[in-house]
């Protein structure tokens, strides 16, 4: 199975299935002297934990990160950073039944017709338990970005098309009692990041942070800034005017400023200095208790009612995951940024 591996120089390799021992991440290339630790990863992974809440999974994950290595006394040493989470809340049982049989929606059929084989228990890689490891190592390079000033923050726009918080409650009851799901809407913020960031022909900061966080399961797209909405929009609404003249190479790592930021933060896939914005649409998790017309693996006709513990909603779990995402992302951007021989006078912050 190709693709555990994710960025160019802060670079992260994930492992573990849903009912395994243990998820997991290793990070490659994150700089020595980052304020690291596991309290701080175990606050990000609090954030992604099912919560009792009537859009989650009654599933209960205590999620503490063991250090293997890569941090003393609090501080990365520029070494591997090994992180172990070890699953502790599986009820392997409860999806005894989905061994012969395909989910609707979710990733059975594929992973079958690619590989042959799957672990029928959750999911195992393709379980939304995958994105734990993602946390963990989102929240390393969270770290690596406040020296720098930069922070990453998401909030859930809508769920069911509802914005309202007593609206959202009640299409959740709704939805519970009719055995089904909500998707919904995430909007996320990259804040302080400087003007520069990204090249502008394959490796656009959009193109970047667009795949990182298709990325994530159940992830049906991202639009940036007045993102899709600007199809139906006209050139004079939709440009931003520039308040500042653009920054030379000499004058540093200078924030442009513009009118507005219909462009998301970006132009040419180079950051502009304004803040980067971008939201993505989470369809409505696919493990529902309502019957659903299916087959199974011997080609007969199932009805398919899903047991075991499932996310209603994963729209308030997945909000570190995007951040994690976007913040790899702009890490990964910021230390090419500091390779760059041109760039040297904008080394950015030291460490040591
Ligand atoms: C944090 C998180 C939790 C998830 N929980 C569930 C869940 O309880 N039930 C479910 O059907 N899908 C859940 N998913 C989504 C599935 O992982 C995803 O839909 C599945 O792998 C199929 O992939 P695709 O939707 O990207 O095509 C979750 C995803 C994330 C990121």
């Amino acid at each position: 199975m190709a693709g555990n591996v994710f960025g160019k120089i802060f670079r992260v390799t994930t492992f573990g299935e849903s009912h395994g021992p243990a998820v997991g991440c290793v990070i490659d290339g994150c700089p020595a002297g980052v304020d690291l630790s596991a309290e701080i990863i175990a606050a990000e992974l609090e954030r992604r934990r099912p919560a009792s809440t009537v859009s989650s999974t009654a599933r209960r994950e205590e999620d503490a990160p063991e250090i293997l290595s890569g941090i003393f006394e609090g501080k990365t040493l520029g070494t591997p950073i090994a992180i172990v989470i070890r699953n502790t809340g599986q009820r392997s049982g409860d999806y005894d039944e989905l061994a012969g049989v395909y989910r609707p929606g979710h990733a059975d059929w594929t992973w079958e017709a690619k590989y042959g084989r799957r672990d029928h228990r959750g999911g195992g890689r393709s379980s939304g338990r995958e994105t734990a490891a993602r946390v963990a190592a989102g929240a390393a390079a969270k770290c690596f970005l406040a020296a720098y000033g930069v922070s990453v923050s998401a909030r859930a726009v809508s769920i069911g098309g509802e914005t309202e918080e007593a609206a959202i409650e009640a299409l959740l009851e709704q939805r519970k009692a009719e055995g089904d799901s909500a998707g919904g809407l995430v909007e996320c913020r990259i804040a302080g990041i400087p003007a520069g960031l990204g090249e502008p022909v394959f490796d656009k900061i959009g193109a970047r942070i667009g795949a990182a966080v298709l990325s994530i399961g159940a992830c049906k797209g991202v639009e940036f800034g007045g993102g899709f909405a600007a199809a139906a929009s006209r050139g004079s609404a939709n440009n931003d005017a520039p308040l500042l003249p653009p920054r030379s190479a000499e004058a540093g790592a200078q924030n442009a400023s513009f009118a507005d930021n219909h462009a998301g933060g970006m132009l040419g896939g180079i950051s502009n200095g304004m803040e980067i914005v971008f939201r993505a649409a989470f369809k409505p998790a696919a493990s529902i208790s309502r019957p659903q017309d299916t087959i199974a693996a011997n080609g007969g006709k199932r009805r398919l009612a899903i047991r075991g513990r499932h996310d209603l909603c994963i729209v308030p779990r997945v909000l570190p995951v995007v951040e994690a995402m976007a913040a790899l992302v702009t890490a990964d951007l910021l230390l090419e940024q500091r390779c760059a021989p041109a760039q040297e006078a904008r080394k950015g912050p030291s460490f040591h």
